[in-house]
């Protein structure tokens, strides 16, 4: 791998949006005060078995006691942006019906440290928590998703549209589709193509729709969605593993881009799956609906991988592997670094032709940090972020449009079916006390902002 020492920020220019990005459920805490109605995350965390050490997101970081502290690192560490997300369930408790006005009263607050702070606000409106008691009638599998997500986006233009200009519909639609719908590893927790197949569908539909509210509701709105992304090798260069990295490429990577670029889902001859979405879903019927043109997309990228043929896998048949031929690092969640791949999954989104703009809104690793006197020394971090902002540079020197960077995650946070073991956080967060520590990561993004 390349290896990459010297970067400034200068070199991305003076109107790169350099931020800092979160996601409600991951940070808030505070599940159950104020008129919350409670989140899949709430329920699914108390299954056994399902996240690391019994973990529970109801505190977190507590991020909505501590917003305005945590704003402060924020600036302090130099970033121009702040993302976060709004969790559907603090302001419409039931996922319809009434508004939680303490819920609205919370983000309007964010929202004006935000603008008094300098630090432009950037909205996810979808990252992975649906209210509950939508679960309870299908959640993203049912057909009436797309009805009570466009009540949600409306709540949230009206509320905090005359002052949030930068919208993200949706966070990385095959995550939680993925992950929540086929595999049962993330909440809901539910498995098996009879609940993938509607929600990949229906998240695809509110993607398109969603941008289409925004656009509609706010004036002057900055209109984006992101994907996740991950570079497949083949194990092997054996025909059976080159065709297997092809199928795992074309869910981790084509799947949600491609409606919204207006081609449909993908088709491939080999993957009989893609059959089923098409016809599931009577996609041709939609691929205008699915379609939406996004002023910039969100790439989200955090390791490559490698898969080999397994026959045993259903409808994929592809098991993901370590890599045999070569020898590289990895995160102390096994993910694999691998900033060349990194930008030519840049590359790829852009040579769609088609996107407007890209924002690579989350890049992160994460690892085992420890705070000793007072200092987390977390030096693998420093050189991920050096070796993957190189790569982005790269890429953004070759002509292509990258508008922002924004790094996962300002603390560390509830991290889904990992619990509070894996820290991806520039911020220390010492769960028992809420003490926050900035790690030298984090000093590492203020000097180099120190430039811009
Ligand atoms: C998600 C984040 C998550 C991060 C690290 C992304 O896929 O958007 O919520 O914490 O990856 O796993």
């Amino acid at each position: 791998m390349q290896q990459y020492q010297h970067i400034s920020a200068k070199a991305f220019g003076p109107d790169f949006q350099w931020g800092v990005a979160m996601a409600a459920a991951q940070n808030e805490g505070a599940y159950n005060i104020d008129g919350r109605g409670l989140s899949i995350w709430d329920v699914f965390s108390r299954r056994q078995g399902k996240i690391k050490g019994a973990a529970k997101p109801y505190e977190a970081c507590d991020f909505y006691h501590r917003y305005k502290d945590d704003l402060v690192l924020v600036k302090a560490l130099g970033f121009r942006v702040f993302r976060f997300s709004i969790s559907w369930s603090r302001v419409l408790p039931e996922g319809m019906g009434r508004v939680n006005k303490e819920g609205i009263a919370f983000y309007n607050k964010l929202i004006d440290e935000c603008l008094a702070l300098d630090l432009v606000p950037y909205v996810t409106l979808y990252h992975w928590d649906l209210p509950q008691e939508l679960e309870k009638n299908g959640g993203w599998t049912s057909h009436q998703m797309l009805k009570w997500f466009t009540r949600f986006v409306n709540v949230c233009t009206e509320a905090f549209g005359d002052r949030v200009k930068n919208w993200i519909v949706m966070n990385e639609p095959m995550g939680f589709t993925s992950l929540g719908y086929m595999m049962g590893k993330h909440a809901p927790g539910k498995t098996g193509l009879s609940n993938f197949l509607p929600a990949i569908h229906n998240a695809a539909l509110c993607t398109a729709e969603g941008g289409r509210l925004v656009r509609t509701a706010v004036r002057g709105a900055n209109i984006g969605t992101t994907f996740s992304c991950s570079e497949v090798m083949a194990h092997t260069g054996r025909d059976e593993d080159l065709m297997a990295a092809k199928r795992a490429d074309v869910l981790l990577n084509r799947l949600f881009i491609e409606p919204v670029l207006g081609r449909g889902y993908p088709h491939e001859d080999h993957f009989p799956l893609l059959d089923k979405i098409h016809l599931h879903n009577k996609a041709w019927k939609y691929t205008e609906r699915m379609a939406f043109n996004f002023d910039f997309i969100g790439i989200q990228n955090y390791f490559a991988t490698t898969v080999k043929y397994n026959a045993l896998i259903p409808y994929i048949h592809a098991m993901e592997v370590k890599a045999a031929t070569r020898k590289v690092p990895h995160t102390d969640m096994g993910w694999e670094i691998n900033s060349d791949s990194f930008y030519r999954m840049i590359k790829r989104f852009w040579l769609y032709g088609g996107v407007k703009e890209i924002i690579v809104s989350e890049n992160g690793a994460s690892f085992k940090d420890q705070v000793v006197n007072g200092v987390v020394n977390d030096e693998k971090r420093i050189a991920y972020f050096k070796d993957y902002i190189s790569a982005m540079l790269r890429a953004k020197k070759e002509g292509i449009n990258i508008g922002g960077y924004f790094a996962w995650t300002l603390t560390d946070n509830f991290e889904w079916s990992e619990g509070y073991a894996a820290r991806f956080g520039l911020v220390h967060v010492d769960f028992k006390t809420q003490l926050r520590t900035i790690k030298q990561s984090g000093y590492w993004f203020r000097d180099l902002l120190r430039s811009v």
